[in-house]
């Protein structure tokens, strides 16, 4: 009997932890996540994104915990390539991805400082920062004239507008019991196109995820390297072990 309810417990707790994931999704669900698909191994795209990042965020973003040389070296850029595609105003390759901005005058034109992004692709995921910068949409009662989605009243401008164009938020509305308009978000809507199509604009982004993907993390792709010499190891060292076992025993009988 006992073990019966023991069992039950032990049950119902393995259902929980099996449905736990399934609940976030759903709440997920509702903030319109889309995909990053980037790949941290694709050193072209990581190039484009220091590019990127370099052009188009570090005048108000630092990324403090990079340093130059050594992400250039990672992604596989020569001094060269670093010093004519990323060092635009006399910095040092030695020196860390800083920008003159300081954190009070950030704060003061923008409302909000802008934060450093060394870890943001850590702490909020890359798939997170990838819809955000997709997502920012005309709203005349803005300061900048945009709201975004991921971050409703967000004080970041859309730097990047001239890439993407203008998108407009399409809701609908259903009335609830109480009579009250519930709105909706339902899709957006390319109200004048940018200079990139969509596909390409989407493609710049998701080599700027990857870049900060990167930057959050900067041995992971030499981890997951190592990982595979290390598993190697482990199997060759398991045959050995069975092969010197078998030669060991072979005479005790
Ligand atoms: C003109 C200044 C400016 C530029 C350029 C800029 N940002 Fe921002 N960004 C901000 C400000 C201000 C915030 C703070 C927004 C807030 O918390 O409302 C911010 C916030 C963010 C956040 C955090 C969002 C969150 O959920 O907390 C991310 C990610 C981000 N920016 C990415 C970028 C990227 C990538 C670029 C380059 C393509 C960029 N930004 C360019 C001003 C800027």
């Amino acid at each position: 009997m006992r073990i019966d309810r023991h069992m039950k417990k032990a049950l119902a707790f393995i259902a929980v932890l099996v449905a736990l994931p399934a609940v976030g999704l759903a709440a997920g669900g509702e903030a319109h996540v889309a995909k990053a698909n980037n790949d941290i191994h694709n050193q072209a795209s990581l190039q484009r994104g220091a590019k990127n990042f370099v052009n188009y965020c570090l005048a108000c973003h630092s990324a403090r915990y990079v340093r130059y040389n050594r992400m250039a070296a990672d992604i596989g850029l020569t001094e060269q390539q670093m010093t004519e595609n990323l060092l635009f105003s006399g910095e040092s390759p030695h020196s860390t991805m800083t920008n003159g901005l300081h954190a009070d005058d950030g704060k003061q034109w923008f409302g909000v400082a802008p934060p450093d992004l060394s870890l943001i692709a850590r702490s909020k995921g890359t798939d997170y920062v990838y819809t955000f910068l997709k997502s920012f949409y005309a709203d005349p009662a803005k300061g900048t004239g945009v709201n975004n989605l991921s971050l409703p009243g967000t004080a970041m401008p859309h730097v990047l507008w001239e890439l993407q164009g203008t998108q407009e938020a399409v809701w609908e509305g259903h009335t609830d019991a109480q009579g009250n308009v519930q709105k909706h978000f339902k899709e957006f809507k390319l109200a004048s196109p940018g200079k990139l199509t969509p596909e390409e604009y989407d493609a710049f982004v998701r080599d700027t995820v990857n870049f900060l993907e990167y930057i959050g993390e900067p041995v992971q792709a030499r981890r997951q390297a190592l990982g595979y010499w290390v598993i190697a190891f482990l199997v060759f060292f398991t045959l050995l072990a069975y092969a010197l076992k078998k030669e060991y025993w072979k005479d005790v009988k």
